[in-house]
């Protein structure tokens, strides 16, 4: 089997602005999805659109040309669809919504995975959004395979169809399975991708060509999103479709340095210390030299003292 589209995941307070800038700038990606953004009871403000979306101001691309599509989190289809045509309006690349989020505050304010349970709920949102957006713009939806247990996978994803999206990222594994690794079900997606005529994308556990692979044979689908996997080898996706070799250390010394440089214009100096120090525990699960490094970077404070840092760290 061929792997078709590459596609970058939402990872909230993770894969910001400046982790997709990077991202895509090294590897080839048939577009990315934003951190979620939660809806509630109100249009959201153009600022906080462009927050969460910078490239809204490029023709809603990555400086590199890739696509991004902003996601949308909340229970109400009135405002999920309001903000759903604003986010088309400002240029986003099409809508994304999602219905996999595990996240205590989320499910508790009955949003993200919590309307696994409710394939009418699910149905409402995207048929409204659908329905606010007009037929033109690409609408997709972000699902796990259920709450507890599957039963209901077929009735989810029916109703995602029939309601009038695109296509469906499918992460193969229930709420409650979290991101245990033994949970990871690729064979369920490929029934699901059986039932469908829309695309279905899948999503979980992919960290090597390997994993790709076994996923693409086990979903019978082409497509998969890639998440954790690119924080640990931040060249995966052209890994995966170019065969080519992980990134060497010094390389990946240079993306860290530039992610910490772009930092430093930034106004909340300590956010961008922490994602560092955030990135550096990801690279560790390929990279050894990332765990010596990381003690180290963690007794740094400021951006500018980590950037010092890393430089020192190039030619070594
Ligand atoms: C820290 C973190 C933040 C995430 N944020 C989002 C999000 O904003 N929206 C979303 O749909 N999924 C989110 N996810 C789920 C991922 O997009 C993806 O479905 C999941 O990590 C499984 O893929 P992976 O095994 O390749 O990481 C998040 C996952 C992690 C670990």
């Amino acid at each position: 089997m061929q792997i078709n589209r590459i596609i970058l995941a939402p990872m909230e307070g993770v894969l910001d602005y400046h982790v997709r800038e990077i991202l895509t700038e090294i590897n080839k990606f048939d577009y990315c999805v934003t951190e979620f953004v939660r809806v509630t009871n109100h249009k959201l403000s153009n600022r906080t659109f462009f927050r969460l979306c910078p490239e809204l101001h490029n023709d809603g691309k990555t400086i590199s040309g890739t696509p991004v599509r902003i996601q949308l989190l909340g229970q109400s289809p009135e405002w999920i669809a309001e903000n759903a045509v604003k986010a088309i309006e400002l240029g986003s690349y099409g809508v994304d919504i999602n219905f996999g989020c595990p996240a205590k505050t989320v499910v508790g304010n009955h949003g993200g995975a919590y309307l696994l349970q409710y394939p009418n709920q699910i149905y409402n949102i995207v048929n409204q959004v659908r329905t606010a957006i007009g037929s033109n713009p690409v609408l997709s939806v972000k699902i796990r395979l259920g709450w507890e247990d599957k039963s209901r996978c077929y009735e989810i994803a029916k109703a995602i169809e029939n309601a009038g999206a695109n296509e469906i990222v499918i992460h193969g594994r229930t709420k409650i399975d979290g991101y245990k690794a033994d949970k990871i079900d690729w064979s369920t997606i490929g029934k699901i991708k059986q039932k469908l005529t829309i695309p279905v994308i899948a999503n979980g556990e992919i960290f090597s060509i390997e994993d790709a692979y076994n996923c693409i044979k086990h979903s019978q689908t082409n497509d998969i999103m890639l998440g954790r996997g690119i924080l640990n080898i931040p060249n995966l996706a052209n890994k995966i479709r170019y065969k080519h070799s992980s990134l060497i250390w010094q390389e990946v010394i240079k993306i860290l340095l530039s992610y910490a440089m772009t930092a430093i214009d930034d106004v909340k100096p300590l956010y961008h210390s922490a994602r560092i120090k955030q990135w550096l525990a990801y690279l560790k699960q390929h990279y050894p030299e990332a765990s010596v490094l990381l003690p180290e970077i963690r007794q740094l404070k400021s951006q500018i003292e980590i950037c010092d840092f890393l430089k020192t760290k190039l030619n070594n």
